[in-house]
């Protein structure tokens, strides 16, 4: 049980956005080593002005979130995936990868210094952690940086989506190439995102689904979360693609309606043709969580899922409901899940 004096915040209406806490984690990558990182107040980054990110976007990040749990505790949902995720995007990326252990130690570190900004437990809101980690010294040929700075930082956040069931729209811009870097969580993905999510928004849709960009039939992702879709005989599938990013909130979610729902479910191919036979559609992810689809519009064709406008569908609240019941202590956790902090 901890008991500290918490930031004045209004936790319950907090949106999904930046706010500044206490002290982050910074550690440089210099001469072929990562030093050992240190926790600091200053938010600001300086660097050179011809540094990898910002000439070549060499950047990635990870997201995750600590919660307040029932009793009182400080936990982490699954950060070591984070780590072993981040670690595979910055090969990719030929950047140095950040030591596995050491991320989960920084993760525990930056929500210890940050503990009065992780929401009180039945607020609805958690402390979300941003790693981040970008090449820092110049280059102008097209090269990987030599010198990288890996960071964390904490902000307090609320639902990424409000309320109701969402309607997106089928984008006519491709997220991921094959072959491409949608597997990893490169800031670049996000970079060439921002003019269909921005087109998406002006039209009045919640998200983008982005359909595979070789063949425009089957369904990937959105721009920040993963599908899940219940058939109407109560079983969960989810697209299986090589370019899409593989959620950790979607693999727990898979293995949650298996092991503790007593569901069936199958990773395969989605096709867009067959999205009217589902009976229920949800997005998920860190930021997203559990936020249910009500109508996908496909170049004016409208699918509408049988759950409705109205509220989650009933098999996507039992799927919210038991993974948020493990992410905030009221359900048992597989072993392993959650990590301690406080
Ligand atoms: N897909 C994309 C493109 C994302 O940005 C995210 C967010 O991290 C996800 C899926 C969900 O992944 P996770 O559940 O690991 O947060
Ligand atoms: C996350 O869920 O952590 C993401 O990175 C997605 C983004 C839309 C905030």
């Amino acid at each position: 049980m901890v008991t500290m004096e918490k930031a004045n915040i209004d936790w319950v209406n907090l949106g999904f956005g930046y706010y500044k806490t206490d002290k982050r984690f910074v550690s440089n990558y210099k001469d072929g080593k990562w030093d050992e990182g240190i926790l600091t107040t200053d938010e600001n980054v300086v660097m050179n002005e011809s540094a990898g990110v910002l000439q070549y976007a060499q950047t990635c990040f990870e997201g995750m979130k600590a919660y307040t749990t029932a009793d009182g505790s400080v936990v982490v949902f699954r950060p070591d995936l984070n780590a072993k995720r981040m670690y595979d995007t910055a090969q990719r990326l030929e950047m140095p990868p950040y030591p596995e252990d050491k991320f989960v130690e920084a993760v525990c570190e930056v929500v210890k210094a940050n503990l009065k900004f992780v929401p009180p437990y039945g607020t609805g809101a958690s402390l979300y952690l941003r790693p981040y980690m970008f090449g820092s010294s110049p280059v102008l040929g097209v090269k990987p940086a030599n010198e990288y700075q890996f960071r964390i930082f904490a902000s307090p956040v609320g639902p990424y989506f409000k309320g109701k069931p969402i309607t997106i729209k089928v984008s006519d811009f491709d997220r991921a190439a094959p072959r491409g870097t949608g597997h990893v969580k490169a800031g670049l993905n996000y970079a060439m995102s921002l003019h269909a999510i921005v087109t998406a928004h002006n039209e009045g849709y919640a998200e983008n689904l982005y359909p595979d960009a070789l063949t425009r039939t089957k369904v990937e992702e959105t721009g920040g979360a993963n599908f899940f879709f219940v058939t109407k005989d109560n079983k969960i599938i989810t697209p299986k693609s090589s370019t899409i990013l593989p959620s950790i909130t979607r693999r727990s979610l898979m293995y949650v309606a298996k092991e503790y729902l007593g569901l069936e479910t199958e990773e395969r191919e989605v096709y867009l043709s067959e999205l009217g036979d589902f009976a229920e559609c949800g997005l998920c992810g860190t930021a997203a969580v559990i936020s249910p689809v009500g109508k996908i519009v496909d170049h004016g064709k409208e699918i509408c899922f049988p759950s409705g406008m109205e509220k989650m569908g009933t098999i996507s609240k039992k799927l919210y409901d038991t993974l948020t019941g493990i992410q905030m202590g009221r359900i048992d956790a597989p072993e392993g899940w959650i990590k301690k902090i406080v």
